[in-house]
Formats: structure tokens, sequence, C-alpha cells
């Protein structure tokens, strides 16, 4: 982007110094929730407790910013987009920096009572599963840089952070079991995590590049949305699941979560189908060039 330099240990730095467009933008939103927290908190608009305030609004954001980083591998692949591929650690790592200081607000509800709190972490099941998911991002997140894959190797790297899915579940374990009333954005975390998670499927069986494959897959990521979400609130509330489920035909009121991940789902078929002419053309225009100048005399 710029042809200034700056220390490359900077996030949004690449490895010469430079500074690409993309990583000062992930950057920039990355932070951009903090720096909204730490004005709410700073003017005095957030609630009476603020402390549980922000402890809930990390949390909230360190489970949006999980299912992003999950997000990245379909987008980079159906869109072509290398480049994403950049951001990838920057996210995890925001996911994990918004996990680590979700924790310390709660040690600081708890008024760093820290007999009590290892007490709460062992006997209550909502925070024994974040914890479990908070050490493996903690481990995941010191593994996430070059001396990780040195250590480890390709394969055994990619093995471990393969744990990024468990902790995702984790995670969306223990904020389901912290609904008050709403399930609306906990499910929808869900069908995204889903969506990722097929989409992987896919691809080890070498299917995430037919758009039909992938319109499937959307269905089955609404369905699927569809099912947790009414199946939480049946199971909370006793209301019967069918109706529940025919909720989501009622446009009425609310859009439900079911159609937001068909259509991220949509979207990456789109962007398959739509990106695939295009690289098949340059590549045969590449082959077309290689072959002339093959033929051509100064070649021989
Ligand atoms: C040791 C680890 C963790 C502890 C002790 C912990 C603690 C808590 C507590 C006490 C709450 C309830 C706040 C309230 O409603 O009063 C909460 C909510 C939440 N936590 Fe965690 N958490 C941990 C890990 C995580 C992780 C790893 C994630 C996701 C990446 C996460 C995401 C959330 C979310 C989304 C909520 C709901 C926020 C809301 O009500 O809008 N937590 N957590």
């Amino acid at each position: 982007m710029a042809d200034f330099t700056v220390p490359s240990w900077l996030p949004f730095a690449d490895r010469t110094g430079r500074v690409p467009l993309i990583k000062l933008v992930a950057f920039l939103l990355c932070i951009a929730p903090a720096v909204w927290i730490g004005v709410q908190w700073q003017m005095g608009w957030l609630s009476p407790k603020p402390v549980t305030d922000i402890l809930r609004q990390t949390g909230d954001w360190a489970m949006r910013i999980l299912v992003l980083t999950l997000a990245i591998t379909p987008l980079r692949f159906t869109a072509h987009w290398n480049r994403l591929y950049s951001i990838r650690r920057m996210l995890g790592v925001t996911a994990l920096s918004y996990t680590v200081v979700h924790v310390i607000f709660w040690f600081w509800q708890q008024d760093f009572e820290w007999w009590p709190i290892v007490m709460e972490m062992v006997l209550r099941t909502y925070l024994s599963v974040g914890l479990a998911a908070t050490l493996i991002m903690i481990v995941l997140g010191i593994t996430s840089n070059d001396w990780g894959v040195r250590k480890l190797g390709s394969v055994g790297w990619n093995n471990l952070h393969w744990w990024v899915y468990p902790a995702a579940i984790a995670s969306l374990v223990h904020y389901f079991m912290l609904i008050r009333l709403d399930a609306y954005e906990p499910a929808l975390m869900a069908g995204l995590l889903a969506l990722s998670a097929g989409f992987r499927f896919l691809r080890k069986r070498d299917h995430s590049f037919a758009p039909l494959s992938l319109l499937g897959l959307a269905v089955l990521g609404g369905i699927a949305t569809a099912l947790i979400e009414a199946g939480y609130y049946a199971y909370s509330t006793g209301v019967d699941v069918h109706r529940l489920l025919a909720a989501n035909f009622d446009f009425t009121y609310k859009i439900r979560p079911s159609w937001y991940v068909v259509g991220a789902g949509v979207v990456l078929a789109l962007m398959r189908w739509w990106r695939k002419p295009a690289v098949a053309a340059k590549r045969s225009a590449r082959s077309d060039t290689l072959k002339v100048s093959a033929s051509s005399p100064a070649s021989r």
C-alpha cells in the first residue's frame, strides 16, 4: 500500500515491514470494538454494573471474531482471494485477546478472590467449558507463528490447529448455557460455524469447488441453524418444536438466523461460480502464452 516501512513485528505489517491495505483495514476493524468499549466506559455510557457489561461485550466479540476466523478459509477458497490468508492469524489472536480480557473482567467481577474463582470454574459447567475453550485458544495462539510451524512441522501444526473447532464448539456451549432470553445470536454463530465446518468436510472430499455442492451446504447450514434455535427454545420453554420451526417462515417480525446462514452459503456458491470462469480463463491464457513461447524460435 505505502512505500514507507514500519517494524515488521507490528500486527499490520508484513515480513518486510510494509503495510498492506488488507492488514491495516483488518487491524482497525479488530481494535474498533475495544475502542468502542473503552469510550463507553470512559463516558459513563455503560450500565450501573460496568464490569459485567464489559464482561458480556468482550465475550460477544470473542465469539464473533472466532467465527469470523474460521470463515476465512471458505472465503479464501471460493473467492480465490489468497491475501485473506494474511489476516487469519491476526483474527485468531484478536479472538484470543478479547477472550483474555473477558476472563480478566470475570476475575474482577469476583473481586480477584482466587479460591472462590477456582471453585466456581471447577463446579460450574458453563465456566469449565469456557475455561477449556480458553486454554485451547491460548495454546493455538502461542503456536500460531513461524516458531510454532518450525517446532511442530506443517503436519503437526495443522493437526494441532484443527483444535480451533473444538474450541469454537466449547465456546458456543458456554454461550448457549448463558442465554437469558434470546438465542438469536448464539444460533447465528452456531450456523455460521456449521457452514465453515461443512466447507472443510467438502474440501476434504474435493467437492468444495462445485457451486452446486456449496448450494447444498447453504441449505443444510440453514436447516441446522433452524434446528439448533428451535431445539434450544423447545428445551428451555417447552413450546412445540414444529411451531418454533414454522417461525422461520414468518417474516413479519424478524428474519430468523437460519436465513442469514443460507445467505452466507449462497454467497460462497456465487463467488465460486463467478470466480471460476475468470480463473480458468486466466489459466488457459497463461498456458497459451507458454505454448507460444515454447514454440517460438527464441525458445529453441
Ligand atoms: C475461563 C474462561 C471463561 C470464563 C470464566 C467466562 C465467564 C463468563 C461469564 C461469567 C459470563 C456471564 C456474564 C453475565 O451474563 O453475567 C460469560 C458470558 C459469555 N462468554 Fe465467557 N467465559 C470464559 C470463556 C469464554 C470464551 C472462550 C468465549 C468465546 C470465545 C466466551 C464468550 C462468552 C459469551 C459470548 C458470553 C455471553 C455474553 C452476553 O451475555 O452477551 N467466554 N462468560
